[in-house]
């Protein structure tokens, strides 16, 4: 898909991946327009995949705007939960494509939050050896992260996120008004993965963040639409030099391998993964003062707006024996571990990131002082 001046009015980023290539549009009226999906691919057939939750607030909506597309628009509604990303979920998609006799050429449409968008892309990448897909975020953490850039995946439960593929949508449609509905608490959440972006790349987007955040909490449209485009540039930027993350792009983990522990130790759904990144990052940068990279002023900057956007700053308590050595053994089963070795996210300096092995002892002082 390329630009097309017959597009809804709604800001574009354009993420650069050759023949994979796509667009993000950013906007309002964008879910229920028929125009917004007039240029995917042509077939019969198109498969909504939703949950429980968004299926009453978008499905009826953006079901109608499809139909004059396709012959056939179906839909699975999923149980809604991070406690759900899994294999029996997943065959639910799979059940729905094979039971209704769906081609190569079916095209699915995430609509919901992460969790559903993760799963459809790897339902996606799957089915049939893959099939086109489209994401529809309706959350603010799925507008502006998980839709893009096309990480698809299902937890295990000892890992998160550890089974998927690297499988690209064919276009994004982040529409604004599908966040009137989201509750504060996952809100909050996205404003987790949003900050994230200053600190590993862009210093003025986190002081953007600094002044403009009690609107965004009250979900101003010109707030929202400004975080999810920048957001968005951002993580173009990133995904278009390292596609499948030989490098770079684990910058846009910073946070996440503390997350991550919390999210699997707690089990899923008790945090939200947003809240995990939020804590991840204050425990990551942390790290990154010990390792001397930034000064303590750095931290507490980053510490204080994560607080204001109503996210924990304090890791929870995974083992009443040996807390720290819990964290250690959850976070060796992450993507980036190499040989048994942790790599973390760290801060190099305000705007720039690393990654980087550390001694076991120095994140143990670490996650001491970080767990309430
Ligand atoms: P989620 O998908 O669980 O959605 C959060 C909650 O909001 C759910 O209960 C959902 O039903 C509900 N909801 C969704 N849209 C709504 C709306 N408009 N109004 C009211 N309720 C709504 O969680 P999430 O925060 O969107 O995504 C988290 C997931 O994304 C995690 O599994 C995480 O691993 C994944 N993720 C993936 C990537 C990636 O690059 N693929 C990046 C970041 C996160
Ligand atoms: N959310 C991390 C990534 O897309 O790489």
């Amino acid at each position: 898909m390329h630009a097309n001046s017959s597009l809804p009015a709604a800001a574009q980023v354009q993420i650069d991946l050759a023949e994979r290539s796509y667009p993000i549009l950013i906007g309002t009226s964008l879910l229920a327009d028929t125009l917004t999906y007039q240029h995917l691919p042509k077939a019969a057939t198109a498969l909504i995949v939703t949950n429980t939750t968004v299926a009453p607030l978008y499905a009826a909506q953006l079901m109608q705007a499809l139909q004059p597309h396709f012959s056939k628009v179906l839909q699975v509604t999923l149980p809604d939960g991070e406690v759900y990303k899994d294999w029996p979920t997943l065959q639910l998609i799979f059940d729905a494509l094979l039971e209704n006799g769906c081609d190569r050429k079916t095209v699915l449409f995430a609509l919901g939050g992460g969790v559903v968008g993760d799963m459809t892309g790897f339902a996606a990448a799957s089915y049939m050896r893959g099939v086109p897909f489209v994401q529809v975020p309706t959350t603010l953490l799925a507008q502006v992260d998980s839709s893009v850039g096309g990480k698809t995946a299902i937890n295990h439960p000892l890992g998160k996120n550890m089974i998927g593929a690297f499988y690209q949508p064919q276009l994004v449609v982040c529409d604004l008004d599908a966040l009137k509905t989201l509750p504060d608490r996952e809100l909050s959440a996205g404003l987790g993965e949003i900050i994230k972006y200053g600190p590993i790349a862009d210093m003025a987007f986190l002081g953007w963040l600094e002044a403009n955040l009690d609107a965004l909490l009250a979900k101003d449209p010109a707030a929202l639409a400004h975080a999810v485009q920048r957001s968005c540039e951002i993580k173009a930027w990133v995904v278009g030099q390292d596609e499948r993350e030989s490098g770079l792009r684990a910058i846009l983990n910073f946070g996440h391998t503390f997350g991550h522990a919390i999210e699997s130790g707690l089990g899923y759904g008790e945090w939200l993964h947003g809240e995990g990144v939020g804590c991840g990052m204050v425990m990551a940068a942390h790290l990154s003062q010990r390792l001397g990279r930034v000064d303590a002023a750095f931290v507490q900057r980053l510490t204080t707006l994560i607080e204001r956007a109503g996210l924990p700053v304090k890791g929870p308590v995974l083992s009443a024996t040996d807390n720290a050595g819990r964290y250690l053994d959850l976070m060796r089963i992450d993507k980036k571990s190499e040989a048994g070795e942790i790599r973390f996210v760290v801060i190099d300096g305000p705007g720039k990131a690393a990654v980087c092995a550390a001694p076991d002892a120095l994140v143990r002082e670490v996650i001491d002082g970080c767990c309430a």
